[in-house]
């Protein structure tokens, strides 16, 4: 049996972050969205650390993640009106923007893509950190991939705490889902991952919106791969009530919106939002499906939340979840 034997340190020491990342090492970071694994995005080795202690695949490209509009500068090339406008309106924000980048940005970070996706997350010690450093934070969800991604520290901690020498703590992420990624393709706005940033609210400002289908075999954002975002065990999809009285299903867990199970043991029962709130709902989704990965369950039995503002990004993740 193998033991984690080193763990990171979790803390709030934005010195000490600093310190590791202007080493070249890899620091756990908190954002709105999910957490982050942070490296100096100009440094291609520390780059290089992040694709190894994630065990992830060179063609999925990283986020770059900046502290203001001079950062953003030195990164792209052209700044399209319409993702001007919406940057002006979200950011600090749950919206990542692919821009067409500048040759300071490794190929390693786009995979070889002419675009970058660069985001100004709204976190306040994430902020103070980027503000202090001297490049931008190169930052994929901090998890391994394909599994759910971290919404806190001790999340970080469990699954890649052995490959990390600090994470620093930010608390419980305020969005719980990752950032939506939108582009261009000519004069259209195309959102490639539907996430913590309403279809509405960006709608609002650029109009007519493509929305691309995450079951497309050739995706462009490889976040958009349709069996991703997993938790370990099957997760069914359905009516949970009708699930439960078929007696097809036995040592089961239950994934629901707002209603509860009190037949069920309650350690097997996670809700998301007894209020059916879409917000808080999408705030407890990736710890409820972590909660519901580690107690003894078989298979976790989930429900779809109405298809509407968040509840759009959650089905996403609840469908690519049970892919
Ligand atoms: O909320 C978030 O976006 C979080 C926090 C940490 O900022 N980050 C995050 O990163 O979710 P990651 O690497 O887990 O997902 C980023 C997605 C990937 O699916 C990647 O393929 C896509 O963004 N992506 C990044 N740069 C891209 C580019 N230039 N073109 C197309 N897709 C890109
Ligand atoms: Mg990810």
């Amino acid at each position: 049996m193998i033991f984690a034997t080193e763990m990171a340190e979790i803390g709030k020491d934005i010195a000490k972050a600093k310190a590791y990342l202007e080493q070249g090492l890899l620091v756990g970071i908190p954002t709105e969205t999910v957490y982050g694994l942070a490296a100096n995005a100009l440094n291609i080795e520390a780059v290089v650390r992040i694709f190894q202690t994630k065990n992830r695949p060179e063609f999925d490209p990283l986020i770059v993640h900046v502290a203001n509009f001079d950062q953003v500068k030195m990164l792209v090339s052209a700044f399209p009106k319409p993702l001007l406008m919406l940057a002006e309106r979200f950011w600090p924000g749950p919206l990542t923007l692919l821009l067409p980048k500048q040759p300071l940005v490794p190929d390693l970070v786009t995979s070889g893509l002419e675009t970058v996706g660069v985001r100004m997350p709204n976190h306040p010690l994430t902020q103070q950190l980027l503000a202090q450093l001297d490049f931008p934070l190169a930052a994929p969800s901090a998890n391994p991939f394909g599994y759910i991604s971290p919404t806190k520290a001790s999340h970080v901690n469990d699954q890649l705490g052995s490959g990390i020498p600090y994470i620093l703590d930010g608390g419980s992420c305020d969005v719980g889902l990752e950032s939506t990624i939108v582009g261009m393709e000519g004069d259209q706005v195309v959102v490639y991952r539907i996430g913590g940033l309403d279809l509405h609210e960006i709608q609002e400002v650029v109009g007519k919106l493509k929305v691309m289908d995450h079951s497309s075999s050739n995706p462009k954002a490889p976040g958009m791969l349709k069996s991703h975002y997993a938790p370990r065990k099957p997760i069914i999809i359905g009516n949970i009530q009708e699930m439960i009285s078929s007696g097809l299903y036995h040592n089961f867990g239950i994934l629901s919106f707002s209603q509860s199970f009190p037949k069920q043991k309650p350690e097997s029962v996670q809700i998301l939002s007894p209020n059916a709130n879409l917000s808080e709902a999408a705030k407890n989704l990736f710890t409820a499906m972590r909660t519901l990965d580690s107690v003894d369950v078989s298979v976790i039995l989930a429900e779809l939340l109405p298809d509407e503002g968040l509840g759009k990004a959650i089905n996403d993740r609840l469908k690519r979840a049970a892919a």
